[in-house]
């Protein structure tokens, strides 16, 4: 199939070798701590200041990382890949962190939020976020003391589910990497994208729970197969 439109969904795997812990392998993040004390907008009513101490560390933490070769090699598919092939490369990340677009990668689309954004309960806006919240920092606009990590917990509803669909429907190829397959709607788009005609890639370290959906499955740590499979579509 001749291949233009490319939508790539990425998730805590390409971000583990740059030292980001994943959140269902040995050690990750939901055997240290269980996803309904800190992840869910029920925990947040009840301990709100829990919750906001948990996303500081997390805050803080991915800053001192640093992108690796995955994402940029991403990033290097992104920006070479219209004038190679005349199509799209969308980026569509569960990630939270910011190391897409530190390593370089220009359309990217988070739909589980950013931990370096704050979003304010009181009047909805959204602002560029580095230090903590859990001292209850006015928000720049309204001043109230409500803002929030602007991560979707679950329970919320993923952003931008449109513009992600309407890319699967445009989409040629569709490539997840380092993810497990366990969240859904993420977990539902190599289907879609199926349905809608597109080949099927899964990039990861080992299969993952959705890996019979997909056309073609090549195994090992992102920082290989990643620039491997980068360097094979860009000749
Ligand atoms: P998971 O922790 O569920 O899965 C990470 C996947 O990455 C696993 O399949 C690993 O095998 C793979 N992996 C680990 N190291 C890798 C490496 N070096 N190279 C390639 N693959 C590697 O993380 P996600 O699938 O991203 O949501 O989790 C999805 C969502 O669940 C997250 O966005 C988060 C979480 O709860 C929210 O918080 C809303």
């Amino acid at each position: 199939m001749h291949v233009r439109n490319i939508v790539i969904l990425t998730g805590a795997g390409v971000s583990a070798e740059s030292g980001i812990d994943t959140f269902r392998d040995a050690g990750g993040l939901w055997e240290q701590h269980r996803v309904e004390d800190v992840a869910t907008p029920e925990a947040f009513a009840r301990d709100p200041d829990l919750v906001h101490r948990f996303y500081d560390m997390r805050r803080a933490a991915i800053q001192t990382k640093q992108p690796n070769a995955a994402h940029a090699a991403l990033a290097r598919l992104d920006r070479e890949w219209p004038k190679k092939a005349g199509g799209e490369v969308l980026i569509v990340t569960q990630n939270v962190d910011d190391l897409h677009e530190r390593g370089g990668a220009l359309n990217v689309l988070h739909m589980h939020g950013e931990h370096l954004t704050a979003w304010c309960a009181a009047c909805d806006a959204r602002h560029r976020w580095t230090g903590p919240l859990s001292h209850r920092p006015p928000c720049p606009a309204c001043a109230a003391p409500a803002l929030r990590p602007d991560v979707v917990w679950f329970g919320e509803v993923p952003y931008r589910m449109d513009e992600i669909f309407a890319a699967l429907r445009e989409a040629d190829l569709f490539v997840s990497i380092g993810t497990s397959g366990a969240v859904y709607p993420a977990a539902g788009f190599v289907r879609a994208a199926r349905d809608l005609g597109a080949r099927t890639l899964e990039l990861n370290l080992e299969r993952s729970q959705g890996s019979a959906w997909f056309d073609e499955t090549r195994l090992g740590p992102a920082t290989e197969i990643v620039p491997a499979w980068v360097d094979e579509m860009l000749g």
